[in-house]
């Protein structure tokens, strides 16, 4: 469980900085990560990873697999993952704690519906306010019987701690209400232990990784790119991934903290090297581009399937200007609202968010905290049902003051890059920041960024 007296935790101090200038890579990739470790347990032998994401999400899921009977060996950012096959998966001795992880938890519900033993899924004080009927429902009509708590204030929906006793399934046809690559994943890895075909569909093309990693390792999975849908189709398969050697990009999401800092701070040149690439996930940079951002993307090579290479980005005197960002742009970028929610700040003009319901839903209600913490800093912010809209102070400071991150990673790093322009010291509590970005500190340090422990 998360510490929650918040007098007690650690805290960054930001002062408003001088240019930040230089070239960094980021810790991989959180979401190639978990896929990674997951994956590599189902492989017909050892999975070597290079450039494993360092953050605790990353942790909760190599915990979960060891738990379930996966040798796991791991050195700095290298791991060796003995695959063990789906067979070679045995009941854990106690529950798995998924930490803050929804993608551990949501995933394992999936990879845990089709072994003949029961499973229970723990989570932190967040992670257990999150919604979880929208992967049982789809399990249960496969065959799983998935258990967890209810909570009166929203009826109809399941919440963890999740029991899930697992057993034979039977594919489906299925459309995802909400886009959604946890669930498409969790239904990916129950299709494959089912009898027949499953065929999942979404209103938008959520980020894509598994398919590309699991077609990759030889999984019998297919995508239809006009009906966004995947089909898996197990019949004839051995059951086994292909084994092979897996290279994490560096994360994008990480890498757009770095990114904006640089566009809002004066003066500044910051590139950030080996970054994941994948069209699903660059709605980020098409936003900043949009508000007239300084970035040279380059593509340099492919990792499974996955493009990578480095982003610039600069300081421009005449500053940013604000945009729309909604329908795919804003499932493109899900999670980097709150980056993106800082450019904003410092634009020139009114942006507007929307189509956002799900930042409701994610590791806080990010778009009640985006809200606050914005106007803690002097920023005109308008809160929405579906979103929100920033008008920009053109690049004027901001005020600082302390961060309320409420448990949210992403939330305590758009306080702190917020801090790189404000006019005071802002205070940021910082545990949670290494959930997926334990460097943060460091590398804006480096960058010539004031941030101290
Ligand atoms: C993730 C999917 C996204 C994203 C999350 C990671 C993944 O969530 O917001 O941080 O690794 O599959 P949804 O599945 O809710 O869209």
């Amino acid at each position: 469980m998360k510490q929650e007296d918040s007098t007690s935790e650690p805290l960054l101090r930001v002062r408003r900085s001088p240019a930040l200038r230089g070239t960094v890579s980021v810790p991989g990739d959180k979401s190639i990560s978990h896929r990674a470790l997951l994956f590599g347990a189902l492989a017909d032998g050892p999975v070597e990873i290079s450039g494993l994401g360092a953050g605790g999400d990353n942790a909760s899921t190599m915990a979960a697999l060891r738990a379930l009977g996966v040798p796991i060996q791991q050195a700095g950012t290298d791991a060796r993952v003995e695959g063990v096959g789906l067979a070679g998966l045995q009941a854990a001795a106690s529950p798995l704690d998924c930490g803050n992880s929804g993608t551990t938890m949501r995933l394992f519900c999936g990879l845990l519906a089709g072994r003949p033993f029961v499973s229970t899924l723990t989570g932190d004080r967040s992670l257990s306010r999150r919604p979880m009927a929208r992967v049982a429902t789809p399990l249960r009509s496969m065959g799983a019987t998935i258990d967890g708590r209810q909570d009166a204030a929203r009826p109809g929906d399941l919440f963890p701690p999740l029991t899930v006793r697992g057993g034979t399934l039977q594919g489906i046809e299925y459309q995802l209400p909400v886009a959604s690559a946890q669930i498409k994943s969790a239904l990916i890895l129950a299709g494959l232990q089912a009898r027949g075909r499953t065929v999942i569909s979404e209103p938008g093309l959520s980020r894509d990784h598994s398919e590309r990693m699991l077609r990759f390792f030889g999984a019998p999975v297919s995508v239809q790119a006009e009906q966004r849908s995947v089909v898996v189709d197990p019949t004839g398969w051995n059951g086994r991934l292909r084994a092979g050697a897996v290279s994490v990009p560096g994360d994008l999401s990480s890498a757009a903290f770095l990114l904006v800092a640089a566009l809002i701070v004066p003066e500044s040149d910051v590139t950030v090297e080996n970054v994941g690439l994948n069209p699903t996930r660059t709605g980020v940079l098409d936003a900043l581009h949009a508000m007239g951002a300084d970035l040279q993307v380059k593509v340099t090579g492919q990792a499974m399937g996955e493009p990578v290479g480095s982003v610039r980005a600069r300081w421009r005197g005449s500053g940013l200007r604000g945009i729309m960002v909604a329908g795919e742009l804003a499932l493109r970028s899900i999670d980097e609202i709150p980056a993106l929610a800082v450019a904003a700040a410092m634009a020139e003009g009114t942006t507007e968010f929307g189509d956002l319901r799900e930042l409701r839903v994610k590791e806080s209600d990010r778009i009640a905290c985006i809200a606050r913490e914005l106007g803690r800093a002097g920023v005109a912010v308008r809160e929405a049902p579906n979103g929100f809209s920033v008008t920009g102070t053109g690049g004027r400071p901001s005020q600082g003051g302390q961060v309320q991150p409420d448990g949210d990673h992403r939330i305590a790093m758009a306080g702190a890059i917020l801090g790189l322009v404000a006019s005071e010291a802002t205070l940021v509590p910082s545990q949670d920041i290494a959930t997926s970005f334990p460097s943060f500190a460091q590398l804006l340090q480096r960058l010539g960024a004031l941030v101290s422990p």
